[in-house]
């Protein structure tokens, strides 16, 4: 359960979202779509800033990373090869009494009294109901309300009037079986898959079944080849891609932070597998230490490679204002990891709904998780598609001749052992595996291998809201008056902020006031996201803005016009949010000291 103070502050944020236009409920007028979240105006321009600057910071900026963007339906045999049609579920339970569907694994433990009846009947129509039923209840209440709950469950099957069969009762500790929220008994878990199906065609047939993909991932490597033909890349090297994805989620809760449609950024960033580089480099550099490696250098294996990542992905938050304390960098353990991942690095962001630990700490919720997936994904796709994902490297080929024939052993086993631990999972019989995994290290030593992979994958909706929940503050202000009141402030930072200027002209019926007002907005304009506002009184006006998380404003007065001497001609107020400090700036200094600020 939320601390009392957390649901509170949660409250006022989701009423801040729909107050200022950040996010909506989907469908409100028709009551609303749960696990839907639309962006209001504010929030549209907040998603946007973030995923340019992701899609900057990823692509653009560097020499070794490109774009994709793929359709959101794909071929239906892409989710066979990675695993999603067999594995993408969560087990599910369902309420016996209301129907109401839960995660198994978010049902919290409880003790109580558990009560169980064999059936009812009904003495007025002689129905009778042979389906057993059982009712928590906690220790110390009457057994009244277990009996008028397993009343409710046997009306439900057709008895009017049920008396209850074969009433017994036990204690229970630590049963996740019951629903917290009424006591009564769940159904056994059974798994559910999560991607959201629709048909392709005219023609709703199972041969026309498709899905909206669960994540942006598979279409990365779906056209993996085709990519690296076009871009004049070579490994290592990534393939970005920001999109929606879907996911049919039994319990969508937290706000926008578990919905059914949201976004993803996701990075497929390709490197050689170790037996390669240490052929071609000799020794695989491996994390000296914690922190960032430095720049990329041809001998880093996968485990500096996949340090890097975290590393990068950790500075790209503290760059857009959430401060290095409110995130944590979780390791998971062996057995939380996916099959094919070797290690994954999940940042998590201590949301005020995240769970706190014994010392009173919040804990954290996933942001983005960091992969080291090996070489699955591709070998998937070429298994599945029976086209090749093998990519030709020189020197590679150039270097094998050059290594000592027991290190050239001893990299081939290394490598056919991989293989064949990759193989032997997919199912492949042992003989048949052994093989493969030859061919595949006889591969290696010509120069060709299937990459493996470091994925840093981002959920921009979570991102938006831990922005959201990171700007929120109140502090005391004076207002018009000097009198001190509340002040709600979101304090994004200038580069993510929705709108980075305000312009107000100091009264709106003085015409040179507003002429001289919409020339600076119109000089601004073409740099950055700016708000003109010209009604009420100035202090309301800079409320608004420090509601809507506006980083600077600017006020156009009568020093500006030149009625206080000409030395104040041409310049303008600035005001700063945050310390609510105004300078005096003169109108064509502007865009460059707010672009420098809001870099
Ligand atoms: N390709 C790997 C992948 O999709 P994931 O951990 O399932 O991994 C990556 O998802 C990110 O996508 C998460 O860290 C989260 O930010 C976002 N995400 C996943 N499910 C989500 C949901 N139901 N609602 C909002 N964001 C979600």
């Amino acid at each position: 359960m939320a601390e009392p103070k957390t649901a509170e502050l949660m409250e006022k944020i989701v009423s801040l979202c729909k107050r200022r236009g950040l996010i909506f409920q989907s469908s409100e007028i028709y009551g609303g779509l749960n696990g839907f979240w639309d962006y209001g105006p504010l929030g549209a321009e907040l998603k946007r800033n973030l995923k340019d600057r992701w899609w900057r910071s990823m692509t653009q900026w560097r020499d070794d990373v490109v774009g994709l963007e793929a359709s959101i339906i794909m071929h239906p045999r892409i989710w066979e090869a990675s695993g999603h049609t067999s594995t993408f579920s969560d087990l599910m339970v369902d309420c016996l009494l209301t129907k109401k569907r839960f995660r198994a694994d978010q049902i919290e433990p409880q003790n109580g009294i558990a009560y169980f009846y064999t059936g009812a009947t009904d003495g007025g129509t002689g129905k009778e109901s042979k389906d057993s039923f059982s009712v928590l209840v906690p220790r110390g209440k009457p057994p009244e309300s277990a009996r008028k709950a397993a009343k409710q469950f046997y009306t439900q099957r057709g008895l009017e009037n049920p008396d209850l069969l074969g009433e017994r009762s036990e204690p229970v500790e630590n049963t996740t079986k019951y629903n917290p929220e009424n006591g009564s008994l769940l159904t056994e878990p059974r798994p559910f898959n999560l991607m959201l199906k629709t048909y392709v065609g005219p023609v709703e047939s199972e041969d026309n079944k498709s899905y909206l993909r669960p994540e942006t991932a598979q279409a990365i490597f779906a056209q993996f080849k085709n990519v690296l033909e076009v871009s004049r890349q070579k490994v290592p090297f990534g393939i970005a891609q920001i999109g929606k994805a879907f996911r049919n989620e039994i319990n969508p809760r937290n706000f926008t932070f578990r919905s059914r449609e949201f976004e993803q950024m996701e990075l497929e960033f390709f490197i050689r597998p170790d037996e390669a580089i240490e052929a071609i480099c000799g020794p695989v550099a491996r994390p000296s230490g914690s922190g960032h490696p430095g720049e990329p250098q041809p001998n880093w294996g996968w485990q500096i490679w996949h340090q890097y990542w975290v590393e990068e992905r950790l500075r790209f938050y503290e760059n857009i204002g959430l401060p290095r304390n409110s995130l944590v960098e979780y390791w998971q353990k062996p057995d939380e990891l996916a099959h094919y991942a070797r290690a994954t690095v999940d940042v998590l962001y201590k949301f005020p709904f995240s769970k706190r630990d014994e010392k009173g700490e919040l804990t954290g919720e996933e942001l983005e998780g960091i992969a080291a997936r090996s070489d699955f994904d591709l070998s998937q796709h070429q298994r599945f598609s029976g086209k090749p994902m093998t990519v030709f490297d020189e020197e590679l080929k150039a270097a094998w001749p050059k290594v000592s024939p027991e290190k050239q052993t001893e990299l081939r086993e290394r490598y056919t052992q991989a293989r064949l631990n990759y193989l032997t999972r997919t199912g492949e019989a042992p003989e048949r595996a052994q093989k493969l995994a030859q061919a595949d290290a006889d591969a290696v030593s010509k120069g060709y291998y299937v990459p493996h992979v470091i994925e840093p994958s981002a959920g921009v909706d979570r991102l938006a809201l831990a922005l959201i929940c990171n700007a929120y503050s109140e502090d005391q202000a004076p207002d018009e008056k000097g009198k001190m009141e509340t002040r709600v402030v979101m304090r994004f930072h200038p580069r993510i902020a929705p709108i980075k200027v305000a312009v107000f002209p100091l009264l709106k019926n003085k015409p040179e006031l507003v002429k001289k007002a919409q020339e600076v907005r119109d000089l601004l304009r073409p740099h950055m996201t700016i708000f003109y506002d010209e009604a009420g009184a100035i202090g309301r006006r800079y409320r608004r803005q420090d509601e809507a998380g506006t980083p600077f404003g600017v006020t156009i007065d009568f020093e500006t016009l030149g009625e206080q001497g000409p030395e104040l001609k041409d310049t303008v107020t600035l005001r700063e949010r945050d310390t609510m400090k105004q300078e005096r700036v003169k109108i064509n200094d502007l865009p460059a000291l707010l672009l420098e600020k809001l870099r």
